[in-house]
C-alpha cells in the first residue's frame, strides 16, 4: 500500500497560519492504537522525508493535536522518533544558539538560542510512556517541535533572521 503524503500548511497563508498559532490539544490514548492514528504517523514521516524536514508537528499538517515526529538523523539513537503529548521536564542551564528553519516557512533561517540539553517525557506510538535525555541538534528540535504544539514558531525566538524575509 502506498503512503500518501500530507500537504504542509504555512505560515503565509492566514487560515493555516490560524492553526499553526494555536495551542493543539492532547492526543486521548485510546486514539493512539487506531488505525487512522497510525496511518497519520506513517503519513507524517513520509511528508517530513520528501521535504527533507527534521522534524514534523502535527499543526504543520493541518491537525492541532500534541503529536510530532523526529528524523532519525537527528536522534541520537539514530531511529526515528514520535512524540505523543511531550512534556520538557528540565532543560540546562546552557544555551546554544544555531541557525533554525520550519517548513511552514520556506527559505527563512534565523538563529534561536536554546537550551543545549533537556529531559523529555512523551508516549510513542504504542501508546507506552518514555524519557529520554537530548542535547545539542536532537534537543534544539525536540524543542522546535513542542513548540510548534504550543503555536509557537522559531521565528518568535529568533535573535537573528539571517536569510529570507518573515511573511506578514
Ligand atoms: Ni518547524
Amino acid at each position: 500500500m502506498a503512503k500518501s503524503k500530507l500537504s504542509l500548511w504555512l505560515l503565509r497563508d492566514p487560515g493555516q497560519a490560524e492553526v499553526l498559532r494555536r495551542p493543539a490539544r492532547p492526543v486521548d490514548w485510546p486514539v493512539i492504537a487506531t488505525p487512522e492514528f497510525q496511518r497519520l504517523i506513517d503519513e507524517m514521516f513520509v511528508t517530513m522525508h520528501e521535504a527533507d524536514g527534521i522534524g514534523l508537528a502535527a499543526p504543520q499538517i493541518g491537525q492541532s493535536i500534541r503529536l510530532a515526529v523526529i528524523n532519525s538523523q537527528a536522534t541520537e539513537n539514530r531511529q526515528p522518533l514520535v512524540l505523543i503529548n511531550p512534556v520538557i521536564e528540565q532543560t540546562s542551564p546552557e544555551q546554544v544558539s544555531m541557525e533554525e528553519g520550519c517548513l511552514s516557512i520556506p527559505k527563512v533561517f534565523g538563529r534561536v538560542p536554546r537550551a543545549r540539553s533537556l529531559w523529555l517525557a512523551a508516549v510513542d506510538r504504542d501508546g507506552n510512556r518514555y524519557r529520554l535525555e537530548a542535547h545539542d541538534l536532537f534537543a534544539r528540535v525536540i524543542q522546535h517541535e513542542i513548540d510548534h504544539l504550543n503555536g509557537r514558531l522559531y521565528i518568535d525566538r529568533s535573535t537573528e533572521i539571517t536569510s529570507g524575509k518573515i511573511p506578514v
